[in-house]
C-alpha cells in the first residue's frame, strides 16, 4: 500500500497505532511556534497517499496547522491527502441560533473539503444534518462508529444486571447498539440544555435502576454537565455504582475531578482525544474504515 501517515506531535502515539494496523510508515510532523504566534509546519517524505492524523479538539490553531501540513505534503509529491480527525470539532453549530451567528459547521466543512481529498472521523456530533458529506462537498467522507469498540471495552467486566443510560433521545440508537452485544438493559433520558454548563434532565423509568450498576454512555464528554446531572438523578434513585463511557472525552482534569466527586467512580473513553483516561484504541476501527473506503485508490 502506498500510503504514509503523518502525525502531529500530540497525536503521534495514536497515529502510530493506526500505522501499525495498516502496516504503513508513520512520520512525525514537526511544529514550531514563532514568537508572534505563527506556526511553522514541517512534514517528512510522503508516499502517493498521505494520511494526516490529528483530532480537532481545541481546534482553532490546529486547523491552520492542518492546512499548512496538507499543502506541504502536496508540495512534496502526495497526490491524495486524507485527513483522519478522530474527533471533529465545530460540528455542533449547524444553524444560526441567533441572528448574525456564523454557521461554523458549514465554514469548517468547506475549509476541510478545500484542502483534503478525504476525511475519516469517528461519531461526529451531528444534529440537523445527518450526512457529513453534505458539509464536506466533493470529498470522500467516512464516519466510523465507536459502538463496537466501546462494547468490547465494557464487555469483560460488565455484570448482567447493569443498565446503560443515554442522556437524550439522540443517543438511543447508539446506546442500544453498544448494549445489544452485551445483553444489558437500556434507559434513555430527556435532556434540555440551559447553558454551556447547565442541563435539565429527566430519566423515564429510572426506578428500575435501584440496586443496580449503571454505565452512562455519551458520544462526547465536554464540560461534564450532562454526566453530572445524570449521576445525581441515578444516585438519588439508588444506583449502586455509576461509571461513564464515551467515544470522545474532551473534559479537562478539573472537570473529571468534579465528575468523580459527583459519584462517577470510573470514566473510560476511546483514545480519539484524551490520552490520559483512554481505555480503548480506535485504530482498528479507523483502519477497517480506511481499507473499505479505499480513498487513495478512488481519488489518487
Ligand atoms: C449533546 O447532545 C452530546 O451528546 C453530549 O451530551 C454533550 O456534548 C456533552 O456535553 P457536556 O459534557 O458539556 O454536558
Amino acid at each position: 500500500m502506498t500510503a504514509t501517515i503523518h502525525g502531529f506531535p500530540e497525536a503521534l502515539p495514536a497515529a502510530h497505532r493506526l500505522a501499525h494496523e495498516l502496516s504503513v510508515d508513520c512520520r512525525p510532523i514537526e511544529l514550531r511556534h514563532f514568537p508572534d504566534g505563527e506556526s511553522l509546519v514541517r512534514v517528512g517524505p510522503s508516499s502517493a497517499t498521505a494520511i494526516v492524523y490529528r483530532s480537532l479538539d481545541d481546534p482553532n490553531a490546529k486547523l491552520i496547522e492542518l492546512l499548512l501540513a496538507a499543502s506541504a505534503l502536496r508540495d512534496g509529491g502526495a497526490r491524495t491527502v486524507i485527513l483522519v480527525a478522530p474527533y471533529l470539532g465545530y460540528m455542533r453549530q449547524d444553524i444560526a441560533f441567533q441572528p448574525g451567528e456564523a454557521i461554523s459547521q458549514k465554514v469548517i466543512g468547506r475549509l476541510i473539503a478545500g484542502h483534503f481529498d478525504g476525511l475519516i472521523t469517528v461519531d461526529p456530533h451531528l444534529h440537523r444534518i445527518h450526512d457529513l458529506s453534505d458539509v464536506m462537498p466533493g470529498i470522500s467522507v467516512t464516519t466510523v462508529s465507536a459502538a463496537a469498540t466501546l462494547s468490547a471495552m465494557l464487555g469483560p467486566d460488565i455484570t448482567p444486571d447493569t443498565v446503560l443510560v443515554g442522556p437524550d433521545s439522540e443517543s438511543r440508537p447508539w446506546v442500544e447498539s453498544i448494549a445489544a452485544p452485551l445483553g444489558v438493559d437500556v434507559l434513555i433520558g430527556e435532556k434540555r440544555r440551559l447553558g454551556d454548563r447547565e442541563v435539565a434532565l429527566a430519566i423515564p423509568g429510572i426506578d428500575s435502576i435501584r440496586g443496580r450498576p449503571v454505565i452512562l454512555i455519551d458520544d462526547v464528554i465536554s464540560s461534564g454537565a450532562t454526566l453530572l446531572r445524570c449521576a445525581a438523578l441515578l444516585q438519588a434513585a439508588g444506583a449502586v455504582r455509576i461509571e461513564a463511557a464515551a467515544t470522545h472525552c474532551l473534559a479537562r482534569a478539573q472537570d473529571l475531578a468534579i465528575l468523580a466527586r459527583g459519584g462517577i467512580c470510573r470514566i473510560r473513553s476511546t483514545d480519539t482525544v484524551h490520552a490520559t483516561i483512554a481505555s480503548a484504541a480506535i485504530a482498528p476501527a479507523l483502519a477497517e474504515a480506511y481499507l473499505s473506503a479505499r480513498i487513495g485508490d478512488r481519488i489518487g
